[in-house]
């Protein structure tokens, strides 16, 4: 039986990624944050309006999303509870700038995204950005022969959990095909019907 659950949030798992921006104080800089979704050449991210990032965010109209894997757990955690401050000499992390936006890729992240800010639209405290991919990096190792992404071998980090606590969870090594269970059903179905 399912009950009715009173809690101020509840994430049911979204990636955990830094945000990297141009920084008018530390020249670039990053954030943790959680809440992006990217549908085709769409990304949507969403921060606190009054927050370092999306106060440079909204002055320079670029950022990129960088997605860790869990060997970055640490920077995730010193990026995540320090505001405001020079985020990349804390983590000891480095960058390289994007080549479609003035904003840092983090070097340690397998794969980062480069964003134009089109929109922005604010929900209460937070700001949610609606931007535009500019350009998408991976590292070779998880590109196949064929140029495609290797989907199987990317374990970002999951942040799962409600108002009384939240969660980093991980990958485990099983996957399936999109489409291959449809596929299947419908060969089935063929199959049962009369000829
Ligand atoms: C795993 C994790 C996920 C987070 N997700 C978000 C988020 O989605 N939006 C947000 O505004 N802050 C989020 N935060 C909190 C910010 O990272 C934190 O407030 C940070 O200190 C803000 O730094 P800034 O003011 O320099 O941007 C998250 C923190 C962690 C550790």
């Amino acid at each position: 039986m399912k009950k009715t659950f009173d809690t101020r949030k509840l994430y049911f798992g979204f990636p955990v990624f830094f945000l990297g921006y141009k920084d008018d104080t530390y020249g670039y800089n990053i954030t943790t944050s959680s809440s992006a979704y990217s549908l085709g050449k769409m990304m949507v991210i969403a921060m606190r309006t009054k927050g370092g990032a999306m106060t440079q965010i909204k002055k320079h109209g670029q950022f990129t999303v960088n997605i860790p894997d869990q060997s970055l757990l640490k920077e995730v955690e010193v990026a995540g509870f320090n505001s405001r401050k020079d985020k990349f000499a804390l983590t000891g992390l480095t960058y390289t700038l994007g080549e479609t936006v003035d904003a840092p890729l983090v070097d340690a992240c397998p794969v980062s995204i480069e964003c134009v800010a089109e929109e922005f639209v604010e929900f209460g405290a937070l700001t949610n950005v609606i931007a535009r991919v500019t350009r998408r990096v991976v590292e070779e190792s998880l590109i196949d022969e064929e140029d495609a992404f290797k989907s199987d071998r990317f374990s970002p980090i999951s942040y799962i959990g409600d108002g009384a606590g939240r969660l980093y969870r991980y990958y485990n090594d099983e996957s399936v095909k999109m489409g291959s269970i449809i596929k299947q059903l419908r060969e089935e179905e063929e199959k049962a019907q009369p000829k």
